[in-house]
């Protein structure tokens, strides 16, 4: 299944819920930025872009059950879900294994090894930011603290017009604009 079908196919999952589709759209769109910029390869974009398109999958699913969206249960949540709408999607064992492993820990900022896993945690974070109007300095603590691709941050600070500044560093990274992360 191409990435469009996935696409169409998790537009038809949200179920007219359009500030969800927004959102995964949005951070689809920066990932695929993010990822050619930083000239990653084929397979790990194709990975990338499915993660991006799903990796709130289990929104709807925590809201009814836990009546929120906390990122741990996003994460618990997630990895089931992801894995059964993928099957028969054409979409490889291995691939939807990574990108199960990557809607699990998309929420997780500790740890990150690799680029896929560091992109979707970068363009989840801008699309949020632009949802909830961040602080300056809560984004240039992101940017200090978490961002690690040039063009991730290149184009943070262009979307918000802001430049990182040594001084705007706080050292406490849990502000509101991470914990509510969606
Ligand atoms: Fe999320
Ligand atoms: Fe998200």
């Amino acid at each position: 299944m191409t990435i469009s079908r996935i696409m169409e196919k998790m537009i038809a999952f949200s179920e007219g819920n359009i500030h969800d589709i927004d959102h995964f759209i949005r951070v689809w769109t920066y990932a695929r930025i993010i990822g050619e910029l930083e000239n990653i390869d084929d397979e790990t974009l194709f990975i990338l872009e499915i993660a991006a398109i799903t990796h709130d999958i289990a929104c709807p699913l925590c809201r009814e059950k836990y009546g929120n969206t906390n990122g741990k249960y996003q994460e618990e949540e997630g990895i089931p879900l992801v894995k059964k709408f993928l099957s028969g999607t054409g979409v490889s064992e291995a691939q939807i294994e990574r990108v199960a492993f990557l809607v699990g820990h998309h929420h997780t900022f500790t740890g990150i090894d690799s680029a896929d896993w560091q992109i979707l945690v970068e363009a989840d974070y801008i699309a949020n930011a632009t949802e909830k109007g961040c602080s300056e300095q809560s984004i240039n603590n992101f940017i200090q603290k978490i961002m690690k691709t040039e063009s991730g941050k290149r184009i943070l600070q262009s979307v918000f017009c802001i430049c990182a500044e040594e001084d705007d560093i706080v050292e406490d990274i849990h502000d509101p604009c991470l914990r509510f992360q969606r």
